[in-house]
């Protein structure tokens, strides 16, 4: 089959993306630990499995990469797995990677370099989500239950982008690999506008009568939240002091990679929360 590896392809951006592919009429196969029972088109893919992945991209000529979450060292999985895409001939890798360069995380450094130096291969350097404030994710989660965001950025802004922004950046490069990234080979994907916390908690309020608050904690107390809610201890030290840079202003950018690549504007975030609007409803649990 010639056609889309979508890793990642059950969560937000991998599955926006699934759908528009195949809107494309563009061959998809969706990776999953866990494939939907009997969907010809699904295929288990562990990024701790690595017996999985040689099949996975057996045929395929383009690749979504997600990189394992939740690590500050993912080359260890990813480097043998772009090494088998690249002795397969895949001719475009297309990776979800991040604005933000994580401390003490060299490893994230040397995937983007190393699908970088591939001709035809793409990072995506994404922005903030804004989908990080709705549930499940830890912020939105607390939003729901407590209204407040508890956050080290202080007035620091991010270029918020909608997930789905992404995904659709992202087809435009996937469904014809002959569309000529940009010389850099990456592109920095953020929304129309950049927003401190307060920002988006007053946005919020605003547009759905629920009052947020933001609580101005420090990095620390930060990193032990992290590690309360099960992330590892590296891991939480790293995401914590990524506030730090949003504080020194560092994710303070907007660029013009979504409109320049769709030809359509990255949603605002004022119209993301309208059509969100009811999953910050109060659902009435105690605080605690
Ligand atoms: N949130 C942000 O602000 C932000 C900003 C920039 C970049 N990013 C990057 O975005 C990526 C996450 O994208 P997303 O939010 O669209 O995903 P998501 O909704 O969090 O979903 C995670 C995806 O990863 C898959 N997955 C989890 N563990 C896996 C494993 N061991 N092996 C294979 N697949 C696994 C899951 O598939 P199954 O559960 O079906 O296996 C699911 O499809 C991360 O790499 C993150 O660094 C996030």
């Amino acid at each position: 089959m010639t056609g889309v590896l979508v890793t990642g392809g059950t969560g937000k951006t991998g599955s926006a993306l699934v759908e528009l592919l195949r809107g494309h009429g563009v061959p998809v196969r969706v990776a999953s630990r866990h494939p939907s029972g009997g969907a010809l088109d699904a295929v288990r893919f562990d990024w701790a499995d690595p017996a999985t992945h040689p099949a996975a991209l057996r045929g395929v000529d383009r690749v979504f990469l997600v990189p394992p979450v939740n690590t500050v060292d993912p080359m260890p999985l990813v480097g043998p797995f772009l090494a088998e895409a690249q002795r397969l001939g895949v001719r475009r890798v297309v990776l979800l990677g991040s604005a933000v360069v994580l401390p003490n995380a060299p490893s994230a450094l040397e995937l983007a370099a190393r699908v970088r130096a591939r001709p035809g291969w793409v990072v995506l350097r994404a922005s903030g989500f804004m989908q990080n404030f709705l549930s499940p994710h830890p912020v939105g989660e607390r939003i729901r239950r407590h209204g407040e965001i508890r956050t080290a950025a202080g007035d620091g802004r991010v270029g918020w982008i909608d997930a789905r922004d992404i995904a659709a950046a992202a087809s435009v490069l996937l469904a014809d690999p002959r569309v000529e990234p940009s010389e850099q080979g990456d592109h920095l994907l953020t929304g129309p506008q950049a927003l401190s916390y307060q920002d988006v908690a007053a946005i919020i309020s605003a547009r759905t009568g629920r009052p947020v608050r933001v609580v101005r904690i420090g990095t620390d107390e930060q990193a032990a939240n992290y590690r309360a809610a099960g992330t590892s201890a590296e891991f939480a030290a790293a995401i914590a002091a990524v506030e730090d840079g949003i504080r020194a202003g560092q994710e303070d950018q907007v660029s013009t990679a979504v409109l320049d690549l769709t030809g359509r504007p990255p949603r605002t975030f004022a119209a993301f929360v309208q059509e969100h609007a009811t999953r910050w409803a109060d659902d009435g649990l105690p605080e605690g």
